[in-house]
């Protein structure tokens, strides 16, 4: 069994949750793309853990993977493990394995993308983790592999090799190239190289195997569908592939044996860092779905922008990623706000839209056309069976439903692995 999870909007929709809750059903948990640059949420019983590169299922009884499509930053991912290892969870090479081939991210990458990003007029707020840089390294092949990382004479060789080319970059963006001589990180990076060496793996190896044996594998994704390098916001955008299909060709695992493609979607839409959001409430409303779904960046601590549910991007996310269900995040926080409004089309030139345009300059054009549906003013949160809503949310769900045509797996009205149902 072979499940994918994305994310269906701009990121941040509730994937880490969904995967934790999900997790005690499968063998195996597994991150195929993006970097630390994600900040996936899991909370029980109250108690709230934020991971950047783990894959979410760590809390549970499942072996985790991070595939040789993500970019690892392995400073972060040691004060991850220390993290855990804190709240008592032991993260050891029997637990998780970490791909031979996985990029990691150098400091030079960080470096390069703080440059790059002041330097822009019209800028992409990145996260400023170096993500862009590396993978730019692994597609002109002067990437460092965990592989090289693991072994010290591998590091500094390749290290030398790389060192006057990164050097001019640096210097071109009125950077300063010392950082690349600097033998203080070097022995860091060497220190943390022993540190994951027994970590790593053979990803496609390992997941491939455990489907042969019929086990239970879940991928999941980081970002969503409208960072995706190649059909996002570009060039508003992350710099790895974050739809379902990316799964496949960065684990290593042929499309005919994936089963199911679940997709994230919050009941309302958010974006951090720039590019278009065509519903986008910059107004009171706004500000109270920001303060009531503690919208602010789990990476950055950015406030997140806020707006509407948008249904042409919904469309085209199950297109792009051929979603076989949903599941519906924060419908807790729509709770007192009257009326609610889904998006169920666009106007463009006079035209009406129901799927966006290609270009990004055109969907940064187009205006909402909205449909407005009852709100409810009951709180939702302790709620844990969908005929327990309120008659009008559960209106809400269904035009959702009928308009999206995917069906809704589970409904979660609030962050714990508890405040969960299924539709
Ligand atoms: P991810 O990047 O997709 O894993 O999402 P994040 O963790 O960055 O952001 C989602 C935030 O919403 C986190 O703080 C979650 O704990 C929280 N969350 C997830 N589902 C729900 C929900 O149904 N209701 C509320 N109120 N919060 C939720
Ligand atoms: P999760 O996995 C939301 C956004 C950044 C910026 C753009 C490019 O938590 O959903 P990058 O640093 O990747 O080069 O930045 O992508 N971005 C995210 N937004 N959730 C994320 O991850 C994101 N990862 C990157 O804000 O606009
Ligand atoms: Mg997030």
């Amino acid at each position: 069994m072979f499940t994918i999870i994305t994310g269906s909007q701009f990121g941040d929709e509730g994937k880490g949750k969904i995967v934790d809750l999900m997790t005690k059903d499968y063998d195996m948990i597994v991150r195929f793309q993006g970097g630390d640059n994600a900040g996936h949420t899991v909370v029980v019983n109250g108690k709230k853990y934020k991971l950047h590169l783990t894959p979410s299922g760590v809390l549970q009884d499942a072996r985790l993977l991070i595939g040789p499509g993500t970019v690892v930053n392995p400073q972060t991912l040691s004060q991850e493990f220390d993290m855990l290892s804190d709240n008592g969870i032991n993260v050891d090479e029997h637990k998780l394995g970490i791909d031979a081939k996985t990029s990691i991210i150098m400091p030079y990458h960080v470096e390069l993308d703080g440059l790059r990003e002041s330097a822009r007029t019209d800028k992409i707020g990145t996260t400023k983790r170096g993500i862009g840089y590396a993978y730019i390294d692994k597609v002109a092949r002067d990437e460092i592999q965990m592989a090289d990382l693991a072994s010290e004479e591998q590091l500094r060789n390749r290290l030398n090799e790389i060192r006057p080319m990164k050097e001019a970059q640096i210097k071109e963006l009125n950077g300063n190239p010392s950082i690349m001589k600097d033998e203080t990180w070097i022995k860091t990076y060497c220190d943390l190289g022993r540190r994951f060496a027994p970590y790593i793996t053979d990803v496609s190896f390992e997941v491939n195997n455990a489907l042969d044996k019929g086990k239970k594998i879940l991928a999941e994704g980081a970002q969503g569908t409208y960072l995706d390098v190649i059909h996002g916001t570009s060039k508003f955008v992350t710099s790895s592939s974050c739809i379902a299909g990316s799964a496949c060709a960065n684990l290593g695992v042929g499309p005919t044996r994936v089963d199911q493609v679940i997709g994230i979607v919050k009941a309302y839409i958010t974006r951090v860092g720039e590019g278009p959001l065509p519903t986008e409430l910059k107004d009171s409303t706004g500000d109270l779905i920001r303060q009531a779904g503690g919208e602010f960046g789990t990476t950055t601590g950015r406030p997140r922008r806020c707006g509407w549910f948008d249904l042409p991007l919904a469309k085209k996310a199950v297109a792009l990623n051929g979603y076989t269900d949903l599941v519906l995040t924060k419908m807790d926080v729509l709770s007192s706000i009257h009326p609610i409004r889904i998006c169920v089309a666009y106007e463009l030139d006079g035209k009406k839209l129901d799927y966006p345009p290609e270009s990004t300059s055109d969907l940064a054009r187009c205006i909402p056309v909205y449909k407005d549906m009852a709100g409810w003013d009951e709180d939702l949160t302790g709620i844990r069976n969908v005929n327990d809503l309120p008659d009008e949310a559960l209106a809400y769900i269904e035009k959702l439903r009928s308009l999206i045509n995917v069906p809704f797996k589970y409904i979660s009205v609030g962050p714990d692995r508890e405040q969960t149902f299924t539709n």
